[in-house]
């Protein structure tokens, strides 16, 4: 696991639709090898869906050959209700639907005198019988194989922990389920809805193992009402009343939160998990705070800018920018070092003959 901070809201959405961006083009898309990219909805990725659109709009990124395929909908709500997913999705995200797939709130295909959900007035709603649901839910867990997996998950955190509608007490081993939503889910949702009456009972969400599937996840928290979710999941052990915890045994997995949702962990936490950028992510992003970087800064060669900095617990990768560097000529070139922490093990440049050397951290 890995940790980004940053010290706003702003800079930690610029950083999740960066990171989105850099994979996607690395991944180099194309009609016959699509990227698959798993989505949320809720106030978090809002501002990054807002920064995507206007990368896009700019050039910087298409969507082109890029399928996105949603983590939850609420049970009971029509694709053309305003709260629906879909219409999230529709509002806030730019993709052509036949490139986005959100787990119907309606079953398709109803199958009549199925057992159904309790609506949320207590009654039996026969708009959302659970074998239709089920049937939806193992529909969509075809499409994601179809699909050759997710390559990349992003996705927000509850104030209780949940990833998707993985409310506490999950099963680590569960699969896209009806679920039903728990009461401070409901309160924290019903902002968006004229009162909680209003807010669906029940979610149909991916599984805590179908999210542990994809290939590389991405969660963004913001705000001071995440930090308990935030210092559970990352310093406390894996335990399924914080469902994110299990993202501890996930390969591949970046956290990126501001200023106030990192402000319950450790400082001791934030220098083991990475103060800056991931060792593979690569999408040129700096933290703001890590005293490493300071002491680079202040070792760089004339001319050149720190252009990124990666580290793990055992190594630091630094990349100088030279670019600017009108005297540098062929060592205009960026340079890369990768140093140990506490020595200088290894140098090189990107094109292997102007090594140029940093002093160890
Ligand atoms: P939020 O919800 O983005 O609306 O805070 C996140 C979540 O519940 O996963």
């Amino acid at each position: 696991m890995y940790l980004q901070i940053h010290q706003t809201s702003e800079e930690a959405s610029q950083a999740v639709a960066d990171l989105i961006i850099h994979r996607i083009r690395a991944f180099s898309p194309t009609q016959y090898r699509k990227f698959v990219l798993g989505l949320p909805t809720g106030g978090t990725p809002v501002r990054a869906y807002e920064i995507l659109a206007e990368r896009c709009e700019a050039g910087d990124i298409s969507f082109e050959h890029v399928i996105s395929i949603n983590l939850d909908e609420y049970v009971g709500l029509p694709p053309t209700h305003e709260q629906s997913y879909v219409q999230f999705m529709e509002k806030h995200f730019d993709i052509p639907p036949s490139q986005t797939h959100i787990l119907p709130g309606i079953p398709i295909t109803p199958t009549p005198n199925a057992m159904a959900i309790p609506s949320s007035s207590g009654g039996q709603d026969n708009n959302s019988p659970l074998e239709a649901h089920q049937a939806s839910c193992a529909a969509y867990e075809a499409l994601i194989t179809s699909l050759g997996g997710i390559n990349l998950l992003f996705m927000g955190i509850g104030a209780n922990g949940h990833i998707g509608f993985n409310e506490p007490g999950s099963s680590f081993a569960s699969r896209t389920r009806v679920v039903a939503l728990n009461e401070g889910t409901r309160d924290a949702n019903s902002r968006f809805f004229d009162d909680k009456s209003k807010v669906p009972t029940h979610a149909l969400s991916m599984g805590l193992g179908t999210i542990l599937d994809a290939e590389e996840i991405v969660v963004l928290a913001m705000g001071s009402n995440k930090g308990d979710a935030i210092q559970r999941a990352v310093e406390e052990g894996i335990n399924h009343m914080c469902p994110a915890s299990v993202l501890q045994q996930h390969a591949r997995v970046t956290i990126v939160a501001d200023g106030l949702a990192s402000s319950k962990l450790k400082e001791e936490t934030k220098d083991y998990l990475g103060s800056s950028q991931s060792l593979y992510s690569g999408a040129g992003l700096l933290n703001d705070s890590t005293h490493h970087q300071n002491r680079i800064k202040a070792n760089l060669a004339n001319g050149t800018t720190l252009a990124h900095v990666s580290h793990d617990n055992d190594f630091v990768v630094v990349v100088e920018d030279r670019s600017a560097d009108e005297n540098a000529g062929e060592r205009g070139k960026p340079v890369i070092t990768l140093l140990a922490k506490g020595d200088i093990q290894y140098e090189s440049s990107e094109d292997g003959d102007d090594p140029h050397c940093l002093p160890g951290l």
